[in-house]
């Protein structure tokens, strides 16, 4: 063969193999719609956000709701609802000054704004910087998600009553697993039906 003929094929083969490599990122890329970057979302990929791992904090924040994970708020949010337990959503949640502290370092270190998981970083980026909801169900992110859900099957659901009941939907909610596959509205057999 000619020399100038194989680096001619050479040539077509390294084009080749760029372009496929440009095609699998791609795809990879393209397939998530929450814009995660980043090699650790393989890692994460069955995790949405890091799951509660304080004993103290499930038992005193789980007693009368899902003890919901600080990654879901951003920690200007978890320190406006600590500092106002006394008037708790019509509840009195009030913890003695050191057990606020302890929970209230807990919750801020681990907020949206200083986790990498996608469910978090998608939560802190839906806000502005000086909003600090005390819900995670009025964030823009949630609502997003949630928006195709009918009254009957949240509000009106006998067995519902409240987007706050997360774990009722989300079967794996207590792992940190929100996957829109894992959801089974509670009296549906189909939700999205
Ligand atoms: C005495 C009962 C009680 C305790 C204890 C309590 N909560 Fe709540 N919490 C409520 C009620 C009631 C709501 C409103 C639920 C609803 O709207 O369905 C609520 C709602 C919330 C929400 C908003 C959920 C949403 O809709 O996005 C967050 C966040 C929250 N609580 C965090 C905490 C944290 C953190 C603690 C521990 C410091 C705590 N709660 C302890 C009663 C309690
Ligand atoms: C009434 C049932 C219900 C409740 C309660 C509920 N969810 Fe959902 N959630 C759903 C459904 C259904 C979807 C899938 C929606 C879609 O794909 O359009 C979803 C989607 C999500 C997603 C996106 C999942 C994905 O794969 O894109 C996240 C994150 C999420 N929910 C978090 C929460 C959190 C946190 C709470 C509690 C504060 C909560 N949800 C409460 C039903 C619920």
């Amino acid at each position: 063969m000619d020399n100038s003929k194989s680096k001619t094929w050479s040539i077509v083969l390294t084009m080749g193999f760029t372009l496929g490599l440009i095609g699998i990122s791609g795809m990879v890329l393209s397939d998530d719609d929450d814009d995660y970057e980043g090699n650790d979302r393989w890692s994460q990929s069955r995790l949405d956000v890091a799951p509660v791992d304080n004993a103290f904090y499930k038992e005193e924040c789980g007693s009368c709701h899902f003890p919901y994970q600080p990654g879901l708020l951003p920690a200007r949010s978890w320190q406006r609802l600590m500092g106002g337990l006394e008037d708790h959503f019509a509840e009195n949640a009030e913890l003695e000054a050191v057990d606020a502290e302890q929970l209230t370092a807990y919750l801020t270190e681990n907020a949206a704004d200083t986790s990498d998981y996608k469910r978090s970083r998608g939560i802190s980026r839906s806000l502005a910087k000086d909003d600090a909801p005390l819900r995670i169900s009025t964030t823009r992110y949630f609502k997003r998600k949630h928006h195709e859900l009918p009254d009957r099957m949240v509000k009106d659901n006998p067995d519902v009553r409240s987007f706050s009941n997360c774990e009722l939907c989300h079967e794996r909610a207590a792992q940190g697993s929100y996957d829109e596959h894992q959801v089974k509205v509670p009296g549906y057999t189909d939700w999205d039906d």
